[in-house]
């Protein structure tokens, strides 16, 4: 099994697991995209993409009037079992919401394996890619797949987690043109086959960091806890500048980013982090540190100024200066 590796399930077809489905499929994968919601399934049959991301209309398009030039297909279902006809390897990209306690919640990733591993009779591949709390694999997933199905942890299948580093608005770009591709591997043969995979999907050469499945989530978790961080740190520098007469927030972030230790991106004052995961990662990032009770102080302060961002300053600004600000100010999303 895995040697032509050509058909490949997403499980989910949201913001993310749609736009990988057809970057798959271009790049020459059988794709088979399985969603509990009929309606959506039916809509990316027909071609209608279900919300606006750049280049998802032409992409979707392209695989449902059979003019795309690659040797990829792309079709959707609703069944789940199909997954495991159609080929060795399912991609499961379901959301994982923040609960209230600041933990991701599993239960989409849950009831998309245990539908799946139901139906598991031969060796299967599976590659999480919805961002978890670090210790879901080894400690809630596995031996779910392992209760349901009768099989063990690489012996019936393989398990692995990749998570992915993509920005709202830049998805179908992210996905064929990443910095970076982590594989977190249950064993390396199922790492072998997720980075041929990848090698394949990517337009680029990223760098591929193979590593253990708990360090592949914490890596997801730390990079957004880190850029958090980086653009807590211009927003206050862009606070200090502006009690400043004469300084200019955006000429120092553009003159300290070239240095090579900083970097230009996501060094810019502006408003605070926003979008659905950056705070839901930082705030996971900080609760896991207290239940292993170590200190992430850095991550608490990042988490405060978020809680304040917006109001600082505010109230105390002259119109001039507000406008001057509201031109100034950008939303950092992921
Ligand atoms: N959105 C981002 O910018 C971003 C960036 C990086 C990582 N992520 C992570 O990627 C994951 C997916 O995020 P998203 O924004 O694509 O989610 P989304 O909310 O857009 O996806 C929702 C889709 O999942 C489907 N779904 C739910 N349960 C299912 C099941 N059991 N089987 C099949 N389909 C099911 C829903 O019907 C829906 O179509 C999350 O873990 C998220 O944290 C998101």
């Amino acid at each position: 099994m895995f040697e032509s590796l050509t058909a490949i399930t997403v499980i989910a077809l949201g913001k993310l697991g749609l736009c990988l489905a057809l970057c798959l499929a271009e790049r020459g994968f059988n794709v088979l995209g399985v969603d509990i919601d009929e309606q959506r399934v039916n809509q990316v049959n027909h071609g209608v993409a279900p919300w606006y991301e750049p280049g998802l209309a032409e992409l979707l398009a392209r695989y449902t009037t059979g003019s795309h030039l690659g040797g990829g297909s792309f079709r959707a279902t609703t069944q789940h079992a199909q997954a495991l006809t159609h080929g060795d390897c399912t991609i499961v990209l379901v959301p994982t919401p923040q609960e209230s306690d600041g933990d991701f919640s599993t239960r989409y990733v849950e009831s998309a394996l245990a539908a799946l591993a139901q139906s598991l009779t031969e060796k299967h591949l599976f590659i999480l890619s919805s961002t978890v709390l670090p210790g879901t694999l080894d400690g809630v997933i596995i031996p779910l797949i392992e209760r349901v199905s009768g099989l063990r942890l690489n012996e019936g299948f393989g398990v692995c987690y990749v998570p992915d580093f993509v920005a709202l608005g830049n998805v179908i770009n992210d996905f064929l043109r990443p910095d970076l591709v982590v594989i977190g591997e249950s064993a390396a043969v199922y790492g072998d086959v997720v980075a041929t995979i990848y090698q394949r999907l990517c337009l680029n050469q990223p760098a591929i960091s193979r590593m253990s499945l708990i360090s592949a989530e914490l890596a997801k978790v730390s990079l957004n806890a880190y850029i958090t961080m980086k653009i807590s740190f211009a927003n206050t520098l862009a606070n200090l500048c502006e009690c400043i007469p004469g300084a200019d927030v955006d000429a120092i972030t553009q003159a300290i980013g070239a240095d090579r230790r900083i970097s230009p991106h996501y060094l810019r004052g502006g408003t605070a982090f926003g979008g659905s995961c950056f705070p839901r990662d930082v705030s996971a990032f900080l609760r896991l540190a207290e239940v292993q009770g170590t200190q992430a102080e850095l991550q608490r302060i990042t988490t405060r100024l978020l809680m304040c961002a917006g109001c600082y300053k505010q109230d105390s600004l002259c119109r001039p200066m507000k406008l001057f600000c509201d031109q100034r100010r950008q939303t950092h999303r992921v």
